[in-house]
């Protein structure tokens, strides 16, 4: 009690801030469509850009309900229920929203109840993003697609040629004469880094791979240990393990490939940039309601399963931000560039997402995939 006298004695002596802004001012002039829904769906609060996007003032929408909007059988009904079933945040990353007085727009739907009220929901609408992000993950497949091809063409074409080479340039190392070997050598360790190059090349080939239960801490766990024993020694590991997580539906030598790129891209951006004490955490978690449509279906995928690897190293380039994904984009004198590609196959080959925050001394990259249980039961 005295604390808290005491607290706002001090808050009143300051000298007095600005008042915040009521919070229904901000959430006018959000620029994104807020709806509040009641428990029987009528719109209780719309925002500005929510009126935009719904073609009605907050004035004729206060008479209105979300049917008048959109087709019974419209999914985001489905959506309320369960915010309303489960009482927790439900987002879906692309729903096709189209009725009575809207046209058809895609659009990623967040909803999450208010507390405050039994049965009200608040709706988060992004239209562009979504839009975007699905974009994002298309060109990803395209491009893993054409180094899928490529990859294939210099197996063939390139791989046999190529030991060819590097036997005869070794058999030449051994019988000339001294002043020549150098160049022998060098033949031979160009004809090397090329066949190591279309080796990363080969996991992007279609092959059809096993799927099963994969326990996903084990592979974080197994990772770990490569990392520490080779590339990340100096880097001190710390692991965030939501241990009651179901298995991952997936392939378990994918996914060991997935985690040690991102860990090894996190070591060496700590090793560039000589952070001290450099860190990287491993994180696992649960989390309810994020949704894909699985392409060419009506069906959505669940993915509540969030696997990220944290760094404290200075952050992606901004040059690179919006090909990161893309195959041949690195920053490193060595890189292939090829690391991040074979991250967004092989995620989305998991029918799963990936996700990028980076700022500098924290870069996150956040895989969201489906359960073992959700798979089985679709
Ligand atoms: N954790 C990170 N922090 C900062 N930058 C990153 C991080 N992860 C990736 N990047 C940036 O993204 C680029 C592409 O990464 P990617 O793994 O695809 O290729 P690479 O690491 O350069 O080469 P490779 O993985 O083939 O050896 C990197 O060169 C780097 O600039
Ligand atoms: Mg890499």
């Amino acid at each position: 009690m005295r604390n808290l006298l005491g607290t706002a004695v001090r808050l009143a002596e300051r000298p007095c801030p600005a008042a915040p802004p009521d919070s229904t001012i901000v959430l006018a002039a959000l620029p994104v469509p807020v709806i509040v829904l009641d428990a029987t769906n009528r719109l209780r609060f719309i925002n500005h850009a929510a009126e935009q996007f719904l073609g009605a003032s907050a004035a004729a929408a206060a008479q209105l309900g979300l049917a008048d909007f959109l087709a019974a059988d419209n999914p985001l009904f489905l959506l309320l229920h369960q915010v309303r079933q489960h009482g927790t945040r439900v987002a879906d990353h692309d729903m096709a929203l189209e009725g009575p007085r809207l046209r058809r727009i895609s659009v990623a739907v967040q909803g999450a109840p208010l507390p405050e009220e039994a049965g009200a929901v608040v709706l988060v609408l992004h239209d562009a993003t979504a839009a975007r992000a699905l974009d994002r993950q298309l060109t990803v497949r395209g491009a893993a697609r054409s180094v899928a091809g490529m990859a294939a063409i210099l197996a063939h074409e390139v791989k046999n040629p190529l030991s060819g080479i590097r036997g005869a340039a070794q058999l030449l190392e051994a019988s000339v004469a001294e002043r020549d070997r150098e160049l022998a050598v060098l033949i031979r360790d160009e004809a090397d880094r090329i066949r190591d190059l279309v080796d990363r090349m080969e996991p992007f080939g279609e092959r059809p791979v096993a799927t099963g239960a994969v326990n996903i801490h084990r592979v974080l766990e197994h990772v770990r240990r490569l990392a520490q024993s080779g590339f990340a020694g100096p880097i001190r590991f710390t692991e965030l393990y939501d241990p009651s997580l179901p298995p991952v539906h997936g392939n378990r030598d994918q996914l060991v490939q997935v985690v040690l790129n991102l860990v090894k891209n996190a070591a060496e951006s700590i090793a560039q940039a000589g952070v001290q004490p450099g860190e990287i955490q491993l994180i696992t978690g649960f989390q309810h309601g994020v949704r894909l449509a699985v392409t060419g279906s009506d069906a959505r995928r669940h993915l509540p399963l969030v696997v990220a690897v944290r760094d404290n190293g200075p952050g992606i380039a901004d040059d690179i931000r919006p090909h990161l994904f893309d195959p041949f984009v690195s920053t490193k004198p060595a890189g292939s560039g090829l690391g991040l590609a074979l991250v967004a196959k092989i995620v989305s080959d998991h029918g799963g997402l990936v996700e990028v925050e980076s700022r500098p001394g924290r870069t996150e990259f956040r895989l969201m995939l489906p359960m073992v249980d959700e798979e089985s039961r679709e």
